[in-house]
């Protein structure tokens, strides 16, 4: 098979990293990819929106399979560009990426499907939501309707600060139209997980539970980030809540996907709430998590390519995977500054000491390779060192090794990832 993966993060170096194994594989691109990736994967010069040259690429190239990593291909419609083009494309359509676009249409959706999930209003004026905020009081939740890139979220803990989320979102418009409308909804407490399916339009085939660490600093302090690590296995969302969150967010969701015209088929991502009153969605995404993916592909023993391919084919039914009893960790290295304002240009020295460790692997998340070939920080999020261990503990002390080894003043590391597993 001719693969084409779309994204230039960790989580595609992760993805082209599983699909290079494939035996299956015949020859893996990726747009625009990265210096990491282009060791697995020949790079292609296309920007991830770029549709029509996309197309053409795939093509030219005879793709036999899309693989888009990123949100921002999938709710643009990328899946409808290469279905338009006949090119088999592993992602929602347009329609059904309004799971990830719009937080109102997911919060309908799980009325209808009857999923737990925090209670909302959707607010197109501003003094309306502004009156709902004053009558409900706080902690509350405000939310951009569209898509923000995670950014568009307040967590209130005053009345002063829920309104000044509605003024910069509605008013101010922070994040222009996707701040048309606002959802406010019931402030959730519990501990976060996030469970990723491969769907097919009608079944469900669970791709594992990971925890991620949202916020920059130690003990869950400071801004709030892409996720600065991950780890899976979870202890706090065993098997048996995960065939549970299975059967009472997933499937549901994915019917009423169907009932409604618009089968999901790609990667759900549902970010759950353990609550005291159950398991809850916070949000779906259309897409793995990243850098959830890298710490969950390494557990992986079955081929990806012939999942992905079932899944476009309509044929996961009858389709298993099988996972390392193991425990893996990601731990995001970033550029000083993230997630304000990362210094970029800094050097790194060290990836090939570091990548040479026993059951490590180092994704780049976000480099590029100067004239002289020197690989340079180029984003907020830069690295991911993954490693795998027979448990948590053992993952991490090999994680936060292959760490060291990595030569970059410049960046920095969160230092306990996996702590919730260690407690
Ligand atoms: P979202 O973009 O919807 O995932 O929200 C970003 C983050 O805000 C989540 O990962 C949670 O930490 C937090 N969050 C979102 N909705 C709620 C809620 N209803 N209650 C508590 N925390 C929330
Ligand atoms: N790690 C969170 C996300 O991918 O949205």
């Amino acid at each position: 098979m001719r693969v084409l993966v779309v994204g230039s993060g960790g989580r595609e170096h992760a993805l082209c990293w599983s699909l290079a194994a494939s035996p299956l594989l015949t020859k893996l691109w990726c747009a625009p990819g990265n210096p990491g990736i282009a060791q697995v994967a020949e790079r292609v010069p296309i920007g991830v929106l770029d549709f029509p040259a996309l197309v053409a690429f795939a093509q030219d190239n005879e793709i036999d399979l899309v693989v888009p990593g990123p949100e921002a291909p999938l709710v643009a419609g990328i899946a409808d560009a290469m279905e338009a083009a006949s090119i088999p494309c592993i992602g929602p359509s347009l329609a059904a990426a309004q799971l990830e676009g719009s937080k109102s249409y997911t919060k309908e959706l799980c009325d209808a499907a009857g999923i737990p999930t925090a209670h909302w209003e959707r607010f197109d004026d501003a003094e309306a939501a502004r009156e709902f905020v004053r009558r409900r009081g706080t902690p509350i939740v405000v939310k951009a309707d569209g898509l923000t890139a995670g950014k568009g979220v307040v967590v209130a803990a005053t009345e002063d600060a829920a309104l000044a989320a509605i003024e910069a979102v509605m008013e101010a418009r922070a994040f222009g139209e996707a701040g048309a409308a606002v959802v406010i909804e019931e402030c959730l407490t519990g501990e976060e997980v996030s469970l990723f399916a491969l769907c097919d339009g009608e079944t469900a085939l669970s791709l594992g539970a990971a925890q991620d660490h949202k916020r920059v600093g130690e003990g869950e302090t400071g801004a709030n980030t892409g996720g600065m690590g991950a780890y899976s296995p979870t202890p706090s969302f065993p098997q048996a809540l995960q065939e549970a969150a299975m059967a009472g967010i997933i499937r549901p969701a994915l019917a009423e996907m169907v009932r409604r015209g618009t089968p999901f088929r790609g990667i759900l991502y549902a970010g759950l709430m353990l609550t005291a009153e159950g398991v809850k969605l916070i949000e779906f995404n259309v897409r793995f998590g990243d850098p959830e993916c890298q710490a969950l592909l390494p557990r992986l023993m079955s081929d990806l390519l012939p999942a992905l391919q079932a899944a476009y084919d309509g044929e996961l039914e009858n389709f298993d995977l099988r996972w390392n009893d193991i425990a893996s960790i990601a731990v995001v290295m970033a550029a000083r500054g993230y997630p304000e304002a990362p210094e970029r240009g800094s050097e790194i020295r060290g990836l090939d000491l570091a990548a040479a460790m026993p059951s490590v692997q180092v994704f780049h998340a976000g480099t590029e390779a100067d004239s002289d070939g020197h690989v340079r920080a180029s984003g907020g999020r830069v690295l991911n060192v993954c490693a795998t261990g027979v448990d948590v503990q053992a993952a991490r002390d090999a994680a936060y090794a292959a760490v060291r080894l990595i030569d970059w003043p410049e960046g920095f590391c969160r230092q306990d990832i996996g702590w919730r597993a260690l407690r």
